[in-house]
């Protein structure tokens, strides 16, 4: 007896198999799941197969997405843990998002990722999901979909690459391609090694080999208890990662199938203040990037009723609490391959658990708390490794994220102090040199003109690279130290901007100023020659111009003026829809519509 021929229909169906998969949205129930049933069987499937519960599988693999370059084998893996436990696994597309491969930025287009995701899960019919992604926006995308269409589900990352060897050292993407880069910059390396160099930085399949916003945001995933602890680390290449797989499958279909002894379980069921607060302390603990302070703001604005909201303040206050442990690069000198021969996420939640900063009663996907997944590595970590620090011997002591308010940026900036090369400029001030856009960065960096300007005590400013400025809040804020001072050895300096800088650089680099250039954030009325002060220890940024507030009430006025004046001209398709939603970095970027609606 299929589930087509209930004579009750399609409600009652549900209420006697409790599959989400067998609600259908026609007048004739009945018909509508003969009608879905007749088609599927096109693809071969028995009765048996189909009157199973259904687990959807979410496939983001793609020819311009190496990051991603081994899902089949982890759809295949999965499919497997799905149909070892009695279920019928089935594999759906979705649009997939690499970060060089994604014009203007891929950031851009991770809320369309968001909403693809969302829709194509509570369009088809299935009761769990397994959510496959790596690559930087796809995690946080995935999650805002899943969050919003409240299904249960798993996020399944494929896993980082391996490392490279260039002249007998270990490289990998893209700390290294940053830095091999400057080098070349400043005439260390020739044109011949910096092409050699190119084939060794990404040797396999997987995402950046560093701590950079993909390792990042798969780590916070465990510590928010959407998957399951110890599955963010194996590489993407390794045996470990597919055995993740079966059990993600196996995992999928435990917590979708409804019975006497067990509720579904939804990521709306996990994610509570204390799980966002754990993802934070883990965020600080490994010096993580910078991009998942505005991917976490969005992903907590899809809770309903997250009481009180995430905000930056949240960032920073747990930051002021929490040690940074692991020594991987951008903030110190490991890979990936390191911590996950460390232990990984559970590895570092042991040596935080000390502090009484995490809150290990939060639930998780399993269905048990945090702290019982967690006893279940007790012992298995005790030998001696460097990549794991502990509390008493921390890498950095605290704050490896802060948050920054003053005139420059009312509602908040973000820099990531352990990744500053020179300390001195957390509490520095100097002129501002302003571009008003990437292209005049660009154009005008290395020009004679401005060398003869600069100092190394300059501040960089660039305007207009948010999210509504570019759009997509591109990853163009590391601006490059100008060569004429390069090649006098600076190597850092203080630069400013509305936009992001990528997970595996570094630098004193202040980010995602809001409100931003473009919608006259007081970042647009910079100028040549204002004095811009910084001051980390108080979290503070200012700016200084010549006639004080009254000047820079007076640009102000003229810059509304001249935005009053402009002619707009309609912005069509999904630039329009961008530009006219999208709201600001402290509030994460999302489309201000899909944020939950709270009391729902
Ligand atoms: Fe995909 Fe770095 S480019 S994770
Ligand atoms: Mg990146």
């Amino acid at each position: 007896g299929g589930v087509a021929s209930s004579s009750e229909g399609a409600e009652v169906t549900r209420r006697e198999t409790g599959l989400r998969s067998r609600l259908t949205s026609y007048g004739d129930d009945e018909f509508s799941l003969f009608l879905r049933k007749a088609f599927i069987k096109g693809a071969g499937y028995s009765d048996d197969a189909l009157d199973r519960p259904i687990i959807g599988i979410i496939d983001t693999s793609s020819g311009f997405n190496p990051c991603h370059g081994n899902v089949p084998a982890l759809v295949k893996a999965v499919e497997r843990g799905v149909q070892l436990s009695g279920a019928l696994p089935i594999p759906f597309p979705t649009i997939s998002l690499h970060e060089s491969f994604a014009h203007p930025t891929s950031m851009y287009l991770r809320n369309l990722m968001s909403i693809d995701t969302e829709e194509m899960i509570k369009a088809q019919p299935m009761d769990g999901v397994v959510l496959i992604g790596g690559c930087d926006k796809t995690v946080p995308a995935q999650l805002m979909g899943a969050i919003s269409a409240n299904i249960p589900c798993i996020s399944l990352v494929t896993g980082p690459m391996l490392t490279g060897s260039h002249q007998g050292r270990r490289v990998g993407a893209c700390t290294d391609c940053r830095s091999y880069w400057k080098d070349y910059r400043a005439g260390l390396i020739d044109i011949e090694e910096i092409w050699r160099v190119n084939d060794e930085l990404v040797p396999t399949v997987g995402t950046c080999g560093v701590m950079g916003t993909a390792s990042t945001m798969a780590c916070l995933v465990e510590a928010l208890g959407l998957m399951p602890l110890g599955s963010a680390t194996p590489p993407a290449t390794s045996a470990a990662r597919i055995r993740v797989a079966e059990n993600t499958g196996k995992l999928a279909v435990k917590i979708s199938v409804e019975n006497e002894a067990r509720k579904c379980i939804t990521p709306q069921d996990v994610l509570t203040r204390e799980s966002f607060t754990n993802a934070i302390v883990v965020l600080h603990a490994l010096g993580g990037s910078t991009n998942a302070v505005v991917h976490l703001l969005a992903i907590a604005g899809r809770v309903p009723n997250l009481n009180p909201p995430l905000t930056l303040d949240d960032i920073d206050s747990i930051g002021r609490k929490t040690p940074l442990l692991v020594d991987l690069k951008p903030s110190g000198s490991g890979y990936m391959e390191d911590f996950h021969r460390a232990g990984g996420v559970p590895a570092l939640l042991q040596q935080l658990a000390p502090l009484s900063i995490l809150h290990l009663e939060a639930l998780t996907i399993t269905g048990r708390t945090l702290g019982d997944e967690l006893a279940n590595f007790a012992g298995k970590f005790d030998y001696p490794q460097e990549i794991i620090r502990t509390p008493s011997s921390p890498l950095f002591p605290a704050s490896a994220l802060v948050v920054l308010r003053g005139n420059l940026a009312p509602d908040g900036c973000v820099l990531k102090q352990s990744a500053v090369g020179n300390p001195a400029l957390l509490k520095h001030s100097g002129p501002a040199v302003v571009f008003t856009s990437a292209a005049d960065m660009a154009e005008r960096l290395d020009s004679p003109e401005l060398a003869s300007k600069l100092t190394a005590d300059s501040v960089l400013v660039l305007q207009g690279i948010g999210p509504v400025g570019h759009p997509g809040m591109p990853e163009a804020g590391m601006i490059p130290i100008p060569k004429a001072l390069a090649k006098q050895g600076v190597t850092d300096m203080l630069r400013i901007s509305d936009g992001r800088m990528s997970g595996t650089a570094g630098g004193a680099v202040i980010l995602h100023v809001a409100p931003e250039a473009a919608v006259g954030g007081p970042l647009a009325l910079v100028q040549d020659g204002d004095i811009i002060g910084v001051d980390v220890d108080e979290r503070k940024i200012w700016v200084g111009m010549v006639g004080g507030d009254a000047e820079i009430e007076r640009r102000k006025v003229k810059w509304d003026d001249e935005q009053r004046k402009r002619i707009k001209p309609r912005v069509r398709g999904y630039e329009g829809l961008y530009k006219s939603t999208v709201l600001q970095a402290d509030q994460g970027a999302d489309f201000d519509w899909l944020r939950a609606n709270d009391s729902e």
